[in-house]
């Protein structure tokens, strides 16, 4: 047994299990089509697994405030839903061959139909959040899925550019943070949250996302893939500056900025090295800097829900931004 004053990430599972079980067959029912293609992608995009880590937010917000209605599965799903439908195109958009491990969907099935599935199941995730008849939700996941949308269109633009450090906190936050910042809020308007403790939680998922970015971009640049289960150093090859390369780029020579211009440019690891780039990186403890940030978000998430009432849930959403710095995948 976990004392009082903790859980570990065992114990929050088996919290959220029965509940997790759900969302998986919810989800299963919300992606079958008579257009077999639909099915199949929708199928093997599920199989592959992930962290299911934004329903479980879900979940955890609605029980913070006591909900034990059907709705928290519902919209549980449906995060999840939306998660895929941007992973899908963001596959596509990023010609990615792996994730979660396995062969990229787009790799399998080509850009056509997935981008088409991809559509299909956004629009899938709209029609079992209608259920819910409840307009805030519906409005939150309108304005979630635009700036989610306006994030990956804003990397686009931002490619093979060295951009500033405010300028990449907010593509993170559009990217990542919103949805995680959306899942908290609606296990709040589902639990009847004040107005307050619905800001309270929103800005426990807004922190929570961008720590998760942040490690997610440090990850791209330390993990192995057999790890990460999709490729690694893969932003610099898509021209994308992350966090620890802004750093580097603040404080490095002419001639280590050349080095990093160079593989945005090339689009590769070709004239320069990853372990060249790691070495500029390291230099200048770029990458020790970036997880000090991520670390500084997992604490502004833990402070923004500390005027709930403590118990197992809290416990749990205490412990959530631990397990996102210290991840490995
Ligand atoms: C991947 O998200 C996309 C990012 C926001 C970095 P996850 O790391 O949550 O992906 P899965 O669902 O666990 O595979
Ligand atoms: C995250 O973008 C995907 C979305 C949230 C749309 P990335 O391109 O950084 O994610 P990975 O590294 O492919 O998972
Ligand atoms: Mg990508
Ligand atoms: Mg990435």
């Amino acid at each position: 047994m976990s004392s009082p004053a903790t859980i570990n990430g065992k114990e929050v599972f088996e919290l959220l299990r029965e509940d997790l079980s759900a969302i998986e067959r919810e989800f299963g029912r919300d992606t079958v089509s008579n257009v077999e293609a639909i099915t199949e992608i929708g199928e093997y995009l599920r199989g592959g697994g992930g962290k299911r880590i934004r329903p479980a937010l879900l979940l955890l917000s609605a029980k913070l405030l006591n909900y034990e209605g059907r709705g928290a599965i519902k919209l549980g799903a449906v995060v999840e839903i939306i998660h895929t439908a941007t992973l899908v195109h963001d596959d596509i958009i990023d010609e990615a061959q792996t994730r979660r491990g396995r062969p990229a969907a787009n790799t399998q099935w080509g850009n056509s139909r997935c981008v088409l599935a991809g559509d299909w199941l956004y629009m899938q995730a709209f029609k079992v959040a209608v259920q819910e008849r409840n307009f805030r939700i519906l409005d939150t996941l309108t304005e979630l899925t635009q700036q989610m949308v306006e994030g990956e269109l804003l990397q686009m633009e931002k490619l093979g550019r060295l951009i500033s450090l405010d300028e990449y906190f907010d593509l993170i936050f559009r990217k990542t943070a919103c949805l995680f910042s959306v899942c908290m809020r609606m296990g709040g308007i589902l639990g009847g949250a004040t107005p307050e403790q619905e800001e309270s939680l929103a800005q426990y998922g807004r922190d929570l996302g961008m720590a998760f970015q942040i490690v997610d971009d440090v990850l791209d640049l330390t993990a192995s893939e057999s790890v990460l289960g999709k490729p690694v150093a893969s932003d610099l090859r898509e021209g994308k500056v992350t966090m620890a390369v802004i750093h580097a780029l603040e404080r490095c020579t002419p001639r280590e900025r050349k080095l990093i211009e160079t593989v945005l440019r090339e689009r590769a690891f070709d004239g320069v090295t990853h372990t060249e780039i790691l070495e500029v990186l390291s230099r200048y403890g770029s990458l020790e800097a970036a997880s000090a940030r991520a670390m500084q978000y997992a604490e502004l998430a833990r402070n923004a829900i500390c005027s709930f009432p403590a118990g197992e849930i809290k416990r749990a959403l205490l412990w959530a931004p631990e397990f996102v710095v210290a991840r490995e995948k």
